[in-house]
């Protein structure tokens, strides 16, 4: 069995971001550049991923951690001294490389698996995977000889007019045998406009040693799109958005507007769920069949069940449940979990806490570190007071309870099975079971007051 491994060329500054974070980290469509990359080659089944790393390289370890291994290149001496600094880390076993850029977060897994399905089936010693562009500037171009065959790759800085009128060019990946590929390394040199080691001299080295170079051209070239800036940084999310509303939309989600929806990679929505307008959906967020998601809601790392209603609202590591009713302008905050058929109503904010099955906060309220039962009825404006200025207290609302309107709950306290609060209390001891507390004011009324004034 041939053993394939890729390398990740990633240890670029990417100056033209103008940034303190490494480019590969810069996240598009919630997900750090250079994961589309590592995600694409994990398609291709690959006994070992070797990530170059250079600029802020510990910065990128830690965020890939164990998924790749890693080659620092210390001096950014071009893409071809990039690979040599790799080679030490290469498993002795790995007989095919793949060679990817970290900064084409585009390219699809598919891609990549066609051209290494394309390579198998050649006597090639290297292919590179080229795309034709409109406007080709800035990229290598592909020298084709009579054959077709590729017999160099010339960069920008060095092409002279006629190549420069080249539109088919170097993606800048590409699949090498190792063992040609080593001997090409030892032939580089940095005789060229950039002074850099290229490992597109590589290229015509092979040619040279009368092995076969082959060019596959990719199918759609908005793949290969390079992210060396932020107004790349943006086309590249558009693209990636834009894949992400139609594998939803062939899927059986309804979104009204796909050109006003964000949805980050990780998101998950069930069928028959509608999404309107200016919603975004981010990180780990799930949704269940048959919702409906208003306009301009916010879901953040959430969970959604089945046949729910959100409008208008922001959730942010939160766990709804079946049924339920959220909305419009509801804040529902880390740590909340809300069970099935609750209705959570127009300006209310939740945190940290659990809301039984049917029971209804309808307006109004803050509810933070709260466990409310089952069938459970607040009324409008109620209010935890769960912080005293140093430490937040738990409030306790059993199954069945009724707080009246404009209550204020000081924590921590409990208030029993079926109990009843009366509108306007703050209520500062426990509530037995079945009891109904007042704690307010008693109204006095002087008859004529008004007239004998
Ligand atoms: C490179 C190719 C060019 C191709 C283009 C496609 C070479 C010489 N040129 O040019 O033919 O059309 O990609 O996008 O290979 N990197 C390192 N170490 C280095 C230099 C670069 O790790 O010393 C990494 C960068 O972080 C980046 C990738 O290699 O991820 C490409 O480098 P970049 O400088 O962007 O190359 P281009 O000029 O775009
Ligand atoms: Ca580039």
């Amino acid at each position: 069995m041939v053993k394939q491994g890729a390398i990740i060329l990633a240890a670029g500054k990417g100056t033209r971001m103008n940034s303190k974070l490494p480019k590969v980290l810069h996240k598009i469509n919630g997900l750090p550049m250079a994961d589309h990359v590592i995600r694409a080659l994990a398609k291709c089944h690959l006994d070992q991923t070797v990530m170059v790393v250079g600029h802020e390289g510990e910065l990128v370890q830690e965020v890939f951690g164990d998924r790749v291994d890693y080659a620092v290149q210390r001096e950014q001496l071009g893409t071809g001294h990039a690979i040599m600094c790799a080679l030490p880390i290469l498993r002795h076993d790995i007989d095919v490389i793949m060679v990817v850029c970290g900064d084409t977060p585009l390219l699809t897994g598919n891609s990549l698996l066609k051209m290494l399905q394309s390579f198998y089936n050649s006597d090639a010693s290297c292919m590179v995977l080229t795309a034709k562009l409109p406007n080709p500037t800035g990229y290598g171009r592909i020298i084709r000889g009579e054959e077709e065959q590729v017999v160099a790759i010339i960069e920008e800085k060095d092409a002279s007019v006629t190549e420069k009128r080249v539109s088919e060019i170097n993606t800048g990946t590409y699949c090498f045998k190792v063992a040609d590929l080593k001997e090409a390394l030892e032939h580089l040199n940095n005789e060229n406009a950039a002074g850099e080691y290229y490992l597109t001299d590589t290229i015509s080295y092979l040619c040279k040693r009368g092995k076969v170079v082959a060019g596959q051209l990719l199918q759609d070239y908005h793949e290969i799109l390079g992210v060396n800036n932020r107004v790349q940084m943006a086309q590249a999310v558009e693209i990636l958005r834009r894949r992400k509303c139609e594998e939803l939309m062939l899927k059986g989600v309804t979104i009204v507007d796909p050109n006003r929806v964000y949805i980050e990679q990780d998101v998950e929505v069930d069928i028959d769920t509608i999404i309107e307008p200016n919603v975004q959906l981010k990180g780990k967020t799930k949704i269940g069949k048959d919702c409906f998601i208003g306009a301009d809601t916010e879901l953040i790392d959430s969970t959604v069940g089945e046949d729910c209603q959100i409008k208008k609202s922001v959730l942010w590591e939160t766990e709804v449940c079946d049924h339920v009713n959220i909305g419009p302008f509801a804040y529902l905050r880390p740590g909340s979990v809300i069970e099935a058929t609750a209705k959570i109503g127009d300006f209310v904010e939740i945190k940290n806490s659990h809301i039984g099955v049917g029971s209804k906060v309808p307006h109004l309220s803050y509810i933070g570190d709260a466990t409310v039962g089952e069938k459970v009825n607040i009324g409008c404006g109620t209010i935890t007071c769960n912080y005293d200025g140093k430490k937040k207290h738990p409030t306790v609302i059993q199954d069945g309870a009724f707080i009246g309107s404009n209550s204020n709950l000081v924590a921590p306290v409990e208030v029993g099975h079926n109990a009843f609060v009366a509108a306007g209390s703050t209520v500062t001891k426990n509530v037995p079971d079945n009891a109904l507390a007042v704690a307010r004011g008693r109204q006095y009324l002087k008859e004529d007051w008004v007239k004998e004034k």
